[in-house]
């Protein structure tokens, strides 16, 4: 398979990837690298590892900042007004995904940060020929303070003094968005930065409340806080998509995410009863099993058909919204409505 060419789509949600385009020896390492621990040390060899990636790995991460921007939309949250800063930008999917949704107007710049030159200088010429007039800056040395933090599937590669000062401008940025796969070890190392950070910022998201996290008691050990996000329609039927898939050993059905909103400002008043549900729902003949997260921790809930037909039918077609206003009677869930915030 031979590089042939940086010919970069973007602006579109959705990329077009040619597979012949791309080495898939190239794709194979990435995926040995991620897979196996190895992403401590600088594994970018050159731009067409920037290029495979950005057309596979980076666009499957792009739909889960797709997912995650989603339902920060259903809590009404806009990021505060100035600087944007990547951190691991690595090919830039994260930023751009966002200054898609919210526009690069009220940006008052973009920060690009990796351990990578070639990183950063890839995503730089992403970022700047999406968004033209962008004032955007790399810089391997990330600023202190930024208005908005986002972070993308780094936490895995990062040495515990990485970890560290990322935790710092964390608890600085006004307000941070963090993204990471939908593993149980990546959803509980971010748990582990959510408690640490919890008393220092508000936890906007997915978290309905300020408590501890109620994964962390003994019961729960074997969950997790994990969604998941949509695969567009059209990859399903695309020989492209599915080539890579068989390469990197990957299920182009299960797009798993977790995330951790923090900010700086008040919080939206969630309505009573207020519930996450993670992962998904467990359905049976009659009735649903679904985890929910509220104030009082997590719990299995029992959602019987007969009274919630309509809420049963959209599990079944994995269209629930999963933040949700619930009634519960011990484990029955009595009533249920999804929450949307007007702002
Ligand atoms: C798996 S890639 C993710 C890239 C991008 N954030 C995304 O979601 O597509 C991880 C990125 O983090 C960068 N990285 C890892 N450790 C880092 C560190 N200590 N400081 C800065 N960048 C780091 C890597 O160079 C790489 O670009």
């Amino acid at each position: 398979m031979i590089f042939r060419s940086c010919v970069y789509n973007v602006g579109k949600e959705i990329s077009f990837m040619d597979i012949e385009s791309l080495n898939l020896e190239t794709l194979r390492r990435l995926r040995e690298t991620f897979l196996g621990g190895e992403g401590r040390r600088n594994y970018w060899q050159s731009e067409e590892d920037l290029f495979a990636y950005e057309q596979t790995f980076a666009q499957r991460i792009g739909w889960k900042w797709t997912y995650v921007l989603g339902e920060l939309e259903r809590l009404g949250w806009t990021p505060p007004a100035g600087d944007v800063l990547d951190f691991g930008c690595g090919s830039g999917i994260a930023s751009r995904v966002f200054l898609r949704r919210f526009g690069a107007a009220a940006t008052g710049k973009l920060v690009l940060s990796d351990r990578s030159t070639l990183a950063m200088q890839f995503a730089s010429r992403l970022a700047s020929e999406e968004f033209p007039g962008l004032n955007i800056s790399c810089t391997v040395e990330p600023p202190s303070a930024p208005a908005v933090l986002l972070i993308s599937h780094v936490l895995t590669e990062l040495s515990p003094q990485s970890l560290e000062r990322l935790v710092e401008l964390a608890s600085a940025a006004a307000a941070t968005v963090w993204v990471e796969p939908g593993s149980h070890e990546a959803s509980r190392a971010l748990i582990a930065v959510r408690e640490r950070l919890r008393e220092k910022r508000r936890l906007a998201a997915p978290c309905t409340h300020q408590n501890p996290c109620g994964l962390l008691v003994p019961e729960c050990q074997r969950h997790w806080c994990h969604f998941f996000a949509d695969t567009p329609a059209e990859i399903s039927g695309d020989g492209n998509w599915a080539r890579f898939a068989r390469a990197a050993g990957i299920d182009l059905r299960a797009l798993p995410v977790s995330y951790l909103v923090l900010d700086s400002r008040p919080a939206p008043v969630l309505p009573a009863g207020a519930t996450r549900v993670l992962g998904r729902a467990r359905l049976y003949k009659g009735y649903a099993m679904l985890l929910g997260c509220d104030e009082t921790g997590v719990h299995d809930r029992r959602m019987p058909q007969k009274f919630h037909p309509e809420a049963y039918k959209l599990l079944r077609r994995e269209q629930m919204p999963p933040l949700q206003a619930w009634t519960c009677e011990g484990e029955k869930i009595v009533s249920l409505e999804p929450i949307q915030v007007n702002r």
